[in-house]
């Protein structure tokens, strides 16, 4: 059965696939305003640590555990424990990509819909006027809802073609369209008047902001950027060469990844100063204050403003797609090998159930009250759920599976590829997930709940 299980074709197809997981909404709307808020040039110098020591190691323990049992993530666990109640930790985590891609999708869709809007020439008037643009638009129940399930139908058709046809093909040609838009962006962004003030507040070093709460903060974005704990990771693994030297593509990625988190600071923040807008963080960044930026910024040229703001709304709707893909691919490969689907079935399955569950999420913002829990939208509460606690706690346990559960010698053929390479990083990779790693994920959880 192994021999025939799919694989990726290329290194480079890997690199992509899973950077394309790791890059996502996290990059653009949240790691800029961290950085600029809490220390700049010190905050990132933080994220950097936080991402080696942590980030790294946990995303080589998910490739050690995909490669070595070369099956979805939840039977992953379950055959290299022997059959013991780990298994449940891979379940949680294909769980946790399920639900989220529910949420995510809807968001993407309004990536879509944005750029449509760009397009027609819709996101300009006052500065109030984009508020109310956004409202209106979110809380319509049929408009969001439209744009979701078409990305939900991207996502499917990419899906249905395989791991080397769809995922790979598609993030091959995707990825790069991502860099070559960010690119421009950011040389436009810089080349406007007053720009520089931007570039400051991204790097500019504060340390009077450095805290125990920017340091786990700064933990806990890495994790999230680097989509650690949900099975993605593992999944994607699962289709690695014998030969792929997994400490060095870890490396890889979390490198791409920080670079476009960076790239995407030095996009948003010199347009914002330049027209003197105060940047904020979320959606109400991107499709409240952004699109006000790009049409002040460009005024005199508003032409350039509109395709400016459709090809930021397409990065991140591409950065959005190449995540979701990873998110559908951990579900639909469970549905395929433990329920013995057909591919197209087990997708079908799984972009029925994820466009029910982005459909819900988006109506919730409508108001209505059936849809809301302890007064918070359904939306937030799988936000919340899935993003602050079934990430850590998933993240955990396969630190403390890997760490203290698995025999040394398993993890360190994997690690090594039976001796032939970075034998001499194995030890600094063990103390990581055994200490370093687990100790981390408990305090920003903690930290999370207000504990500490
Ligand atoms: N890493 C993605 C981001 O930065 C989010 C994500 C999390 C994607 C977990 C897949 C899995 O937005």
């Amino acid at each position: 059965m192994k021999s025939e299980r799919a694989s990726f074709g290329s290194k480079l197809g890997i690199i992509l696939a899973t950077a394309g997981s790791a890059v996502g909404l996290g990059n653009v709307w949240r790691f800029p305003y961290m950085a600029g808020e809490h220390g700049g040039g010190v905050y990132i110098i933080v994220y950097i640590a936080c991402v080696l020591l942590l980030g790294i190691p946990c995303i080589v323990s998910e490739f050690v555990i995909g490669r070595r049992a070369a099956s979805n993530t939840a039977r992953a666990y379950g055959i290299l424990s022997g059959g013991k109640p780990w298994m449940l930790v891979g379940l949680l985590g294909v769980l946790t990509g399920f639900l989220i891609s529910g949420y995510y999708a809807v968001v993407s869709g309004w990536c879509l819909h944005y750029i449509y809007a760009s397009v027609a020439g819709h996101l300009h008037g006052s500065p109030d006027f984009f508020a109310g643009y956004f409202s209106s638009f979110e809380t319509n129940p049929w408009k969001p809802a439209f744009w979701t399930l078409l990305f939900m139908l991207i996502t499917h058709l990419i899906i249905i073609r395989g791991i080397r046809g769809g995922i790979e093909k598609a993030s091959k040609l995707m990825m790069p369209i991502l860099f070559v838009l960010l690119i421009v962006i950011v040389v436009l962004s810089c080349m406007l008047p007053g720009a520089m003030e931007g570039v400051k507040f991204l790097f500019e070093p504060d340390f009077s902001k450095v805290d125990g709460s920017m340091f786990l903060g700064a933990l806990g974005q890495a994790f999230f950027s680097l989509s650690i704990g949900m099975g993605c990771l593992c999944t994607y693994a699962s289709y690695f060469s014998k030969d792929t030297d997994l400490m060095k593509s870890a490396a890889q990625i979390a490198f791409i990844d920080t670079v476009v988190a960076v790239l995407a600071g030095l996009m948003i923040f010199p347009a914002a100063f330049s027209v003197g807008i105060s940047p904020d963080s979320g959606p109400s960044l991107v499709f409240i204050t952004l699109p006000n930026v790009f049409q002040q910024a460009f005024s005199s040229m508003p032409a350039v403003g509109y395709v400016v703001s459709a090809a930021f709304y397409a990065l991140l709707a591409l950065a959005a797609l190449t995540s979701i893909i990873s998110m559908h691919e951990a579900s639909t490969v469970f549905f395929e090998e433990e329920c013995k689907l057909s591919r197209k079935r087990a997708a079908t399955i799984v972009t029925v159930a994820c466009s029910v569950i982005g459909l819900v999420c988006s109506m919730s913002l409508g108001g209505y009250d059936l849809l809301t829990v302890f007064g918070r939208t359904l939306f937030d509460v799988f936000d919340f759920f899935t993003g602050q606690i079934m990430l850590p706690v998933g993240g955990f346990l396969t630190c403390i599976f890997l760490g203290w559960f698995l025999p040394h010698k398993l993890v360190r053929d994997e690690f090594t590829n039976h001796g032939t390479l970075r034998g001499r990083l194995f030890g600094i990779y063990l103390f990581c997930v055994r200490y370093v790693c687990p100790v981390g994920i408990l305090l920003i959880f903690l930290q999370q709940f207000g504990i500490i």
